[in-house]
């Protein structure tokens, strides 16, 4: 087993950018809330100088590549996923040179950045919304977003019956009568991908970001861009039936999610990609129906990667594990790409809190995130993960700033308090010493957590994370595409599947069993998320736990 204090890899010994075409195939990504990351200038606001002073925490803790959240220009409706401005940063985080500044140190640290963009929707600020809205109904301004005319007697109704993922109608009504499309908030106004200058706009967009040298990018709501011809009713409503549309995300057809046409808009993109040394690529965020229509958005003429929220969404049970896995491998090997590993995100409710509200989800936690870093292909974390963070339940209303939060009651606001780094009280280090500011309150028990609490602490959170990380790096089973799955004989609710490659073979054990599960044989152990126990001269995995063997 490997000491818990692990020694970072030296800079000399990574990958270094740009020499590697096929680096995203096996990297691992920590995603980057930048506002709630780290402040660099005491306003309570997470900043990409803060990202830049704390690279070297991440470079330590052994991930591949950034992806940072928005940090364009904008009204801040959405916390940035709303842009008035794809080329430029928004004051709140800093400027052009503060980027330049980042992503130079990050690249001579033998990190990658992926920045996300967000091509569904603008701000309403965004000059062109602006525009549309002064030039009025039948101005070509207005071609560029969804506007139409309403339903029912003078055009009093909606357009159709879509809503909005945030809650409530799709369409907002203007003064001079018309209605806009905003699949999320208003203040969020959908795009005409079928208009030419839509999407030379943002051919353009990839290009300046590209020359300023970044390795990727995550594309916001990758599957929502077309929208079926005539926009067509979805045909049921939360006023008609109580369901809410946006339930069938990932499940069902939406005549707003996943058109074919959308694949036209990857496969012109691609060709811009190719054409910059490095390998940049293009992580997309896309709900499908099916498995097989997500893996649509892969491939070598189309996107390098698409998340497996199905992993994500998995419950704790071995046979959900295990079904959601076996899927996603068999796609995977159809696309020739390997999976995305994903287990939280800056949507989701932290995985600590999902798998239990007491102890066990932290055990559990731990666990899965062993077996995310055993599978083949990349995997996403997010910010705060490596320190067990649970999601932060009670914060209060009035703070909340999640727009969905006012229409519909559900905020991720819980999965975005600011990051403890240090100290006994909140917000632990957040900004520079003796500044107490931050957007979100952080739980008074956070200093426990914090990177400095657990840094070289025995068991720590953190310090699992980069043991199973340094392995992962540097064991050849674990290489991009290394050796297959072979899922192994165990006893009910122990997933056990081995990866072999150059004479050495890694078994990663999950024990779900609700006991302790014997893990003879499987070599010896590198790394676990709980201690293992002595039997009889044998060893236990104890329930809740996983853990790395070797045998060569
Ligand atoms: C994506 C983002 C989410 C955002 C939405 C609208 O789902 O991950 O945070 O609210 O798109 O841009
Ligand atoms: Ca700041």
């Amino acid at each position: 087993m490997t000491a818990s204090h692990a020694t970072p890899p030296a800079a000399s010994d990574r990958t270094p950018p740009n020499a590697d075409h096929d680096w995203w195939r096996s990297a691992v990504v920590y995603q980057v809330y930048v506002r709630s990351f780290a402040d660099a200038n005491a306003d309570g606001i997470g900043d990409l100088e803060g990202v830049r002073r704390r690279l070297p925490y991440l470079r330590d803790l052994g991930v591949d590549a950034l992806w940072l959240t928005p940090f364009y220009t904008s009204p801040m409706v959405d916390g940035g996923y709303d842009v008035a401005d794809y080329r430029d940063v928004d004051p709140l985080f800093g400027t052009l040179a503060d980027f330049d500044a980042m992503i130079a140190d990050a690249h001579a640290l033998g990190l990658r950045i992926i920045v996300d963009l967000v091509p569904n929707h603008t701000s309403d600020r965004h000059p062109w919304f602006q525009a549309a809205l002064t030039a009025g109904p039948g101005s070509a301004e207005r071609e560029r977003y969804l506007f139409a005319d309403g339903r029912g007697e003078g055009g009093k109704l909606p357009p159709n019956d879509w809503e909005s993922i945030f809650g409530g109608p799709a369409w907002t009504r203007l003064p001079d009568g018309q209605w806009y499309l905003h699949l999320f908030d208003p203040a969020q106004p959908d795009l005409n991908w079928r208009h030419p200058e839509v999407r030379a706009e943002f051919e353009d967009v990839l290009r300046f970001w590209l020359d300023r040298g970044v390795d990727g990018f995550r594309i916001d709501v990758a599957h929502g861009m077309i929208k079926a011809e005539g926009l067509p009713d979805v045909g049921f409503s939360t006023l008609t039936t109580g369901r809410r549309q946006v339930e069938l995300l990932g499940k069902g057809r939406l005549p707003y999610f996943d058109q074919d046409e959308v694949h036209d808009i990857y496969r012109a993109w691609r060709p811009i990609l190719d054409s910059y040394p490095g390998g940049r690529m293009a992580v997309a965020e896309a709900w499908a129906e099916t498995p097989q229509r997500l893996a649509r958005y892969i491939g070598p003429d189309e996107l390098h990667q698409a998340f497996s929220f199905d992993f994500l969404d998995a419950t704790w049970s071995a046979e959900s594990f295990r079904k959601v896995i076996d899927t996603a491998l068999a796609e995977s090997a159809i696309v020739g790409a390997p999976t995305t590993w994903v287990l939280s995100n800056h949507d989701k409710q932290r995985h600590v809190t999902r798998y239990g509200d007491g102890p066990e989800g932290l055990r559990r936690a731990r666990a899965a995130t062993l077996l995310m870093l055993a599978l083949p292909g990349s995997a996403y974390l997010y910010q705060g993960e490596e320190l067990g963070l649970p999601e932060v339940l009670d914060l209060p209303d009035e703070l909340r700033q999640d727009p969905a939060f006012r229409r519909t009651g559900e905020s991720r606001d819980g999965c975005r308090v600011p990051i403890p780094w240090n100290g006994e009280l909140p917000p632990y280090g957040f900004g520079p010493q003796g500044c107490d500011l931050s957007w979100l309150p952080a739980p008074a028990t956070w200093g426990a957590l914090s990177v400095a609490a657990q840094t070289g602490a025995p068991g720590s959170t953190l310090e699992l994370y980069r043991d199973a990380l340094r392995i992962r790096r540097a064991h050849p089973a674990l290489a991009a595409d290394a050796g297959d799955v072979t899922w192994l004989e165990t006893g009910p609710g122990v997933l056990a599947f081995s990866r072999a490659a150059a004479g050495t073979v890694l078994t990663c054990v999950v024990n779900i069993s609700g006991g302790p599960a014997p893990v003879d044989g499987y070599g010896d152990p590198l790394v676990a998320s709980e201690p293992l126990t002595a039997r009889d001269g044998g060893r236990l995995l104890p329930v809740d736990s996983a853990a790395w063997f070797e045998r060569r």
